[in-house]
């Protein structure tokens, strides 16, 4: 019989904190002292207290337009009104094709085909699965190995977990998918600290694909998987040269190349993509995040022309790919997705954070030479602060900088014992010098 009284727990009282296990956080850490969010507008967050936080990371890398975009919350409810949900599978909507039509002119030439999911992982797992779907339909079906790169993030599907390279994230989970590999990570302190923008020192480091090439065979390869600037381990812009390296490599093994830009998409580096900023085409590119302005989930694998006709075949009324989310092209994420591609056209923000990087590098760079400072980043709109982990405490010094720094109105993403900073698009000057200020004076009190 069911039980129909009340439930008397404590998860009716408001503000009760013991039933959402949250993700990625400790949670017990943050239960004793909560920090939670209430608003927020332009550059700034709001606590439930009513302090003012400025947001040094964009929310997570997805609000590039800045917070409370009236335009896109009008078109969200709009949207939600009209048509609230619309079978993807066998139906469409017409807004789905508007967007897809306007994110592909944004892309690198050729990569003109948006197959659209709800995440940056689904969109890792999801062009993994074209990657080898591809190389199947090609007459390559021995391509089944995924490669990816230490220190990578790709999110946490089984796909994305197993070819992502942040050890934490895999070792709790005991097994991931079989024939995956990793090259190395190109992230030298010793060659490379306290570089401005590019590194000089690592291009050879791409060569380490031929080194998994001669251990497992060209031909067992389907795909490479980076992100042009790896963001969750501590933004690492790529070393001069390197990417163009790892580019000739794979085409000259046959394998496909997959530029995870769900960070780097939509702005980040002073470009629409990563791939423009490095002048580097890849087979496909995932992204997410600032896709809808971080408003409603999304995500979208972009392939060329290549692989979408290459699956394009058998009878007409078949399925090519099978393949595809309950929510794939969400009527109100398309919706939201169009208001925000309105937004970084109006304001030319897509190509805003080119005019500030320049500011940006010089006033991170002035954080040298606070205590236990051991490297400084930057690339477009994004960079890293990392300071010395203590002696048996990996990420103790980054974490208490954190919660230093959000009781004193800055928000930035914890990377171990790096902090991540990378703003809203719209950010001026003023906003930097902020940062930068309440950046530095919690470095100095946090020992
Ligand atoms: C490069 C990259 N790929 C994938 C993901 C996963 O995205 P999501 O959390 O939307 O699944 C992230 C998230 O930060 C990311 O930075």
């Amino acid at each position: 019989m069911l039980d129909k009284s009340p439930r008397p727990t404590a998860v009716n009282v408001p503000n009760d904190l013991a039933a959402h296990w949250m993700p990625f956080t400790a949670n017990r850490a943050f239960k004793k002292n909560p920090r939670l969010l209430a608003g927020a507008k332009d550059m700034h967050y709001i606590t439930v207290d009513g302090r003012k936080i400025i947001d040094a990371a964009s929310g997570m890398w997805c609000c590039n337009a800045g917070h409370g975009r009236s335009q896109i919350a009008e078109a969200i409810g709009k949207q939600a009104a009209a048509l609230d949900y619309a079978p993807p599978f066998q139906f469409g909507i017409p807004q789905a094709f508007e967007l897809a039509s306007r994110i592909a002119e944004l892309a690198p030439t050729g990569l003109d085909h948006v197959f659209f999911c709800n995440s940056g992982s689904e969109a890792a797992d999801t062009a993994l699965k074209i990657a080898l779907a591809y190389h199947q339909i090609n007459g390559q079906g021995s391509r089944i190995r995924l490669i990816g790169r230490e220190r990578g993030y790709h999110g946490v599907g089984f796909g994305g977990m197993s070819v992502g390279g942040m050890v934490n994230n895999r070792r709790a989970f005991a097994t991931h998918l079989p024939g995956v590999d990793h090259i190395r990570h190109t992230h030298d302190l010793a060659g490379n600290a306290f570089s401005k923008d590019l590194p000089a020192h690592g291009a050879e480091l791409a060569d380490d694909l031929e080194r998994l090439v001669n251990l497992h065979g060209a031909e067992t390869i389907a795909a490479v998987i980076v992100e042009p600037v790896p963001g969750s381990t501590g933004v690492l812009p790529p070393p001069q040269g390197y990417l163009q390296r790892l580019r000739q490599l794979c085409d000259k093994h046959g394998i496909l190349l997959i530029f995870d830009e769900v960070i780097t998409g939509f702005g980040r580096l002073g470009t629409p993509f990563a791939a423009n900023y490095f002048g580097v085409t890849p087979d496909m590119m995932t992204t997410a995040k600032g896709i809808t302005n971080g408003t409603v989930p999304m995500g979208a694998v972009f392939c060329s022309r290549k692989i979408h006709d290459g699956l394009m075949i058998g009878p007409e009324n078949a399925m090519e790919l099978f393949h595809g989310y309950t929510y794939s092209a969400h009527p109100v994420a398309c919706a939201a997705g169009l208001a925000t591609l309105d937004i970084y056209k109006d304001e030319g923000l897509l190509t805003r954070g080119a005019s500030m990087a320049g500011y940006w590098r010089d006033a991170l760079h002035q954080l040298k030479g606070l205590p236990n400072v051991i490297d400084i980043r930057n690339i477009g709109l994004m960079g890293a602060v990392e300071l010395a982990p203590r002696k048996d405490a990996p990420g103790a010094r980054g974490y208490e900088l954190m919660v230093d720094c959000f009781n004193r109105g800055l928000y930035f993403r914890q990377s171990g014992d790096a902090a991540a900073v990378s703003p809203p698009l719209i950010v001026e000057r003023s906003h930097i010098d902020e940062m930068v200020s309440i950046l530095g004076d919690a470095i100095k009190r946090v020992a």
